[in-house]
């Protein structure tokens, strides 16, 4: 039905007739003509969001210098405008990021999460910098001045684990326990950071952390525990998943080998160890539907839920998949991006839900007991909504992006294309023409909730963005995504990871 154009890498794979190890984008990427019209689609939902929340939300939570800061949109989505060309919002953000004194404790929130600071802010800052053809080392500053306060406070007491909140007015840290995605998901920004800025401490340190936590194996044989103390360095539960707490330490083991290329192999090891583990342990098929998943693991027993966080899993097999050459792997990353698809394409609304569960031959166990409507629901399409809440997570479309740019097949370009009609359906707010959230994606009329998350702007919208965009435009085999969707710009990738 559709002329599709020729956009790609002809010139690249004659140059280079043995595909190197590590290529991670099919070849030939054929994207239809009526791409460009769901681009813009992206572009519109994107200012008209953008647009509403600073007419309705900038100039709320500002108590201090730094909570507007950390509230304020333009320091996390600068990425995203860059990439999506809108050269008159970029340099306002540029302009705000500057304004913003990051050594100014806020009054609330009192501690300042390390992990989402890291993600959104020093990543965004960076990749922003980096995008824009290093003209603004301002955006440098920034990022140095907000890590060097929250590293020297969560570091500051011997420990290789980072805490996982620290408070600026005190220097303190919260001493509460932490997870493995909060300690594991910092490299790739200290990374590029030291690499910037010059000062190697930022990479050792988000390093140490990541060895650490590899050298204590798990529950599951290479496969970390959830919960880990800061202060004496050992896991404090046996939960193993790929979803939430754990999820980014796991996702960044492959980010991190690929974006530094280093000699040593224990990140790339560490993250196989994990994908080989969970293909033994955790990869199961539904009863109905026979719909490909990864369950979770609570120390004893297989638990048969999944979850819009854990979606990521997908995009990050095939990603991991191509970088060691494993078809194998590539092809579970594909049917666990169908199984997560399918998650949207049951319900009313074509988006997906938080959590679900399903039953496998290996058993039902879910931590509870679904009702008559559940069992409905499951025979008709292979999983239950335990929480049907959608919060403008990523993941789904995330790993959307990356099937389409390694496999080439349209059919994912359709599912982005359905989800933009689904999004202008019922997260539009109506003539004021923000997005937000909704109740229940099982419902057409759950009602909004009074707030835009951030990755919305910074991960959704820009994937969305990039899936209808020439494919040589951030491609997959140039960059790396942080875990909030920046790009960081990469070497040229290694014969095998
Ligand atoms: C940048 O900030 C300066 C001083 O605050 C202001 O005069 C200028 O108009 C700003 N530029 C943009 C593009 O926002
Ligand atoms: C490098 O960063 C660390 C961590 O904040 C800091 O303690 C150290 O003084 C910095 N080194 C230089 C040379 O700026
Ligand atoms: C691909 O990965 C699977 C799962 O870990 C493993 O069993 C298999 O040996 C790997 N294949 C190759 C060629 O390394
Ligand atoms: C179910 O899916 C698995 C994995 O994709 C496949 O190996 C198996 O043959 C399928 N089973 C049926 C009954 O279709
Ligand atoms: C779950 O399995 C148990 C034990 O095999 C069985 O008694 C129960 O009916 C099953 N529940 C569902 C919802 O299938």
């Amino acid at each position: 039905m559709t002329r599709r154009l020729l956009l790609s890498i002809l010139a690249l794979s004659t140059a280079c007739p043995r595909a190197h190890a590590g290529k991670v984008q099919a070849d030939n990427l054929l994207l239809p003509s009526d791409a460009a019209t769901h681009k813009q689609a992206v572009v519109d939902i994107f200012t008209a969001s953008y647009s509403n929340y600073k007419t309705f939300a900038f100039g709320h939570d500002q108590v201090s210098p730094i909570s507007n800061g950390f509230n304020d949109p333009r320091n996390g989505w600068g990425a995203t405008i860059y990439i999506m060309g809108l050269n008159d919002l970029f340099a306002e953000a540029v302009n705000f990021s500057q304004k913003i004194d990051f050594t100014v404790a806020p009054t609330t929130p009192t501690d300042i999460s390390v992990f989402e600071s890291t993600i959104r802010y020093v990543g965004g800052l960076i990749s922003a910098y980096e995008l824009s053809g290093a003209q603004y080392p301002g955006l440098v500053d920034k990022a140095e001045q907000l890590t060097r306060r929250m590293v020297d406070i969560a570091y500051s007491r011997g420990n290789v684990i980072p805490f996982g909140h620290v408070n600026f007015a005190a220097s303190t840290p919260n001493v509460a326990g932490t997870n493995i995605a909060e300690a594991g998901t910092l490299s790739l920004e200290y990374q590029q950071l030291s690499q910037l800025t010059g000062n190697d401490t930022f990479r050792q340190l988000a390093e140490g952390s990541v060895r650490h936590i590899v050298s204590l194996g798990g529950p599951l044989p290479g496969f970390p525990a959830q919960c880990i103390s800061p202060t004496t360095g050992s896991f404090t539960c046996q939960a193993v998943t790929w979803g939430g707490g754990s999820d980014s330490y796991i996702e960044y083991l492959i980010k991190y080998a690929r974006l530094t290329n280093t000699e040593d192999t224990v990140f790339a090891d560490a993250w196989k160890k994990a994908v080989d583990t969970s293909i033994k342990t955790l990869l199961k098929t539904s009863t109905v539907g026979n719909w490909t998943y990864l369950a979770d693991y609570d120390g004893s027993r297989i638990v048969h839920v999944g979850s819009h966080l854990a979606c990521f899993h997908a995009g990050n097999w095939i990603l991991g998949g191509k970088l060691t050459n494993n078809d194998t792997i590539v092809n579970i990353g594909l049917a666990l991006n169908d199984g997560c698809w399918n998650t949207y394409a049951s319900t009313t609304t074509g988006i997906g839900p938080e959590v679900f569960a399903w039953i496998s031959a290996d058993g039902n166990f879910t931590g509870g007991t679904p009702t008559a409507s559940e069992l409905a629901f499951y025979n008709a399409h292979g999983f239950y909504v335990t929480n049907g809440v959608y919060i403008q997570r990523p993941e789904v479309l995330e790993s959307n992006f990356y099937a389409w740019r390694a496999t080439g097949d349209t059919k994912y370009l359709d599912r982005a294309a359905a989800a933009i009609d689904s999004f202008n359906k019922y997260l539009s707010v109506g003539s004021g023409g923000g997005y937000s959230g909704i109740g229940d994606v099982t419902s057409t009329n759950s009602g909004h909730f009074d707030e835009t998350e951030s990755f919305w702007y910074a991960e959704v919208l820009k994937y969305l963005y990039l899936t209808f965009d020439d494919p040589t435009h951030i491609s997959l085999d140039e960059y790396v995504f942080n875990t909030e969707a920046h790009p960081f710009r990469a070497p040229a990738a290694r014969n095998s990871y």
